[in-house]
């Protein structure tokens, strides 16, 4: 029975690929490493608790000999690497994390993959590499690399990492690079858990400046599939992009959340823009679509609806990770916009 270790799947997209790969290769068993950060919540694997071919390890990528111990114990044949600081606004009020996480982490746990000769890394990256866009064009996997925020910065650095592990030393290694993700267990400090909450809650929902950055949005669903697609069907030393062709301004994405939840759009609030913030990002997906056989296939609206009846009755859920660590925070961010 082959063995993968996935990296922060205690995490929002990490908990989804776990479920999604027990699900879709039931013949695997699926290591999960994860440190439990703020962002890492075991209630989102608590279906799994009874499944044997999930092995939970509470433990940092940063440590090499955990990671070997591992990938030795278990015959680990590849690794998905998911485990990250994740949020640019966290990155901007404290950068140091994202590098030890996104940048050492990384670099560490590519050397206990080629020392214990793991078959493949799949280095899961983001769109943000890229920069922000004007009005116009798409980042494909050829556009250069201009990070704005410390978070895309930390993510560009794991990815030359990565790459460079490659070309040196002929790790066999993919770097995929998707858009906002959106979807049930996502963490209620990004926009779209965030708004839903708020407004379940009757509190104003914080639009940054006038709301018109662009996201191109894709259900966590869609995006582990093409993670599953990259690390049976990529190409060593190649960069896949992922992406669903579907931009939104924010603005519209909130109103879209009051619609679904019956709310009035007077909750909306502008607040303070975040600094530097990327007006526009757009993906050109094409490359995956052709090579990896992938597309994505839940439409927009259906995926919304789902996502807010998910919040709707996950209330337990939500509430409890917004306690402690998160109001501190949230009072941090949102109360010097003010
Ligand atoms: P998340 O913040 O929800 O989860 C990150 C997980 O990593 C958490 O469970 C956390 O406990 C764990 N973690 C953090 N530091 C760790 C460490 N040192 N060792 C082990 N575990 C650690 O993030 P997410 O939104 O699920 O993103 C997962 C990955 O996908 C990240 O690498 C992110 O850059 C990338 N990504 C995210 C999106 C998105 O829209 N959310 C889009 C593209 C790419
Ligand atoms: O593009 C992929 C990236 O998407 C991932 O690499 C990141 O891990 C993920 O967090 C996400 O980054 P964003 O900065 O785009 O996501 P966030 O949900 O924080 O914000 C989405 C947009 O909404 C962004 O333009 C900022 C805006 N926003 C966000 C919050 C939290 C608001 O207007 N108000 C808010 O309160």
């Amino acid at each position: 029975m082959p063995a993968v270790l996935v990296t922060g799947g205690a995490g929002f997209i990490g908990s989804n690929l776990v479920r999604y790969l027990r699900r879709e290769r039931p013949g695997w068993t699926v290591v999960n490493l994860d440190k439990l950060t703020y962002a890492g919540n075991l209630e989102s694997l608590a279906d799994l608790r009874n499944d044997g071919g999930h092995l939970f390890v509470r433990g940092d990528i940063a440590n090499a000999d955990l990671v070997e111990h591992l990938c030795e114990q278990h015959e680990v044949e590849a690794i998905l690497n998911l485990a990250a600081e994740s949020h640019v606004d966290r990155s901007i009020l404290g950068p140091g994390i994202f590098v030890e996480t996104n940048v050492s982490g990384t670099q560490v746990l590519l050397e206990a993959a080629r020392r214990a000769g793991v078959k493949r890394f799949v280095q899961v990256s983001t769109d943000e590499v890229y920069g922000s866009l004007g009005a116009e064009g798409r980042f494909s996997e050829a556009s250069s690399l201009r990070p704005s925020s410390p978070y895309s910065a930390s993510k560009t650095a794991a990815d030359l990492l990565a790459l460079a592990y490659h070309h040196t030393f002929g790790l066999d290694v993919i770097v995929t690079r998707a858009s906002n993700n959106y979807g049930p267990y996502q963490f209620p400090e990004k926009l779209i858990p965030l708004m839903i909450a708020n407004a379940l809650d009757g509190k104003k929902l914080p639009v940054y400046g006038d709301g018109m950055q662009v996201r191109d949005w894709i259900h966590v669903e869609d995006h582990c599939a093409a993670l599953l697609a990259a690390l049976e069907r990529g190409k060593a030393g190649e960069v896949y992009n992922v992406g669903s062709d579907n931009e939104w301004p924010n603005l519209q994405i909130v109103q879209q959340l009051l619609r679904i939840l019956r709310k009035p759009e007077s909750m909306i609030e502008h607040v303070k823009d975040r600094p530097g913030h990327d007006r526009r990002y757009a993906i050109e997906a094409r490359k995956a679509r052709s090579e990896l056989g992938w597309a994505p296939r839940i439409p927009f609206a259906d995926g919304l609806q789902r996502t807010v009846d998910w919040y709707v009755a996950n209330r337990t859920w939500w509430d409890r990770v917004r306690s402690g660590e998160y109001r501190v925070y949230y009072e941090k961010n949102y109360g010097a916009r003010g």
